[in-house]
């Protein structure tokens, strides 16, 4: 079975869904974020804080180029499909956006403070959220949509539609 890239904003629940799609289909899970802190031996924090938005993207890369075409679930980081370095490396795969709506998504990060662009003002963050779902939409294979369904029912539609 060829890889599956989850992709969406931050709190759109990659990673809830990725453990069950990995128990689910029997197949090893990748957490992209998880990888990046190996790599580095820091923190998402700390490399935003120390070495900046770019660098992270870099090594975001680098892991993405190692991801075995198939026979894995990957949660990817919010920011991977912005590079389109990013969406080819992942057209190898299928490539799922799990469509939240900002609602829900403010809600659910409330009280985040472990994602540093979730850290900024509130519009800047709608805005960078807009911004990005023409780009969700337009690098995915599938979109689900998340509103009003249990990471089960979605991780059961991504199943029926892969
Ligand atoms: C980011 C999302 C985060 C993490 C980093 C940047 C983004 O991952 O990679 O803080 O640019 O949207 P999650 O989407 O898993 O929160």
């Amino acid at each position: 079975m060829e890889t599956i890239f989850l992709i969406g904003y931050m709190g759109s629940g990659k990673s809830t869904v990725a453990n069950i799609l990995s128990r689910k289909l029997n197949l090893p899970k990748i957490e992209m974020d998880e990888e990046i802190i190996k790599k580095s031996g820091k923190s998402i924090p700390e490399i935003f804080a120390q070495w900046g938005e770019e660098k992270f993207r870099s090594i975001e890369t680098e892991v993405l180029e190692n991801i075995p075409p198939k026979g894995y679930v990957v949660s990817t980081g919010g920011g991977v499909p912005l590079r389109a370095e990013n969406q080819r490396l992942m057209d190898k795969g299928v490539v799922v956006f799990l469509n939240a709506a900002w609602q829900t998504i403010a809600e659910r990060l409330e009280h985040d403070k472990s994602r540093p662009l979730w850290q900024t003002d509130v519009e800047e963050n709608k805005k960078r959220f807009m911004d990005r779902l023409n780009i969700y939409t337009s690098c995915a294979d599938i979109t689900v949509d998340v509103d009003g369904y249990s990471p089960e029912e979605i991780a059961d539609q991504i199943i029926t539609e892969c």
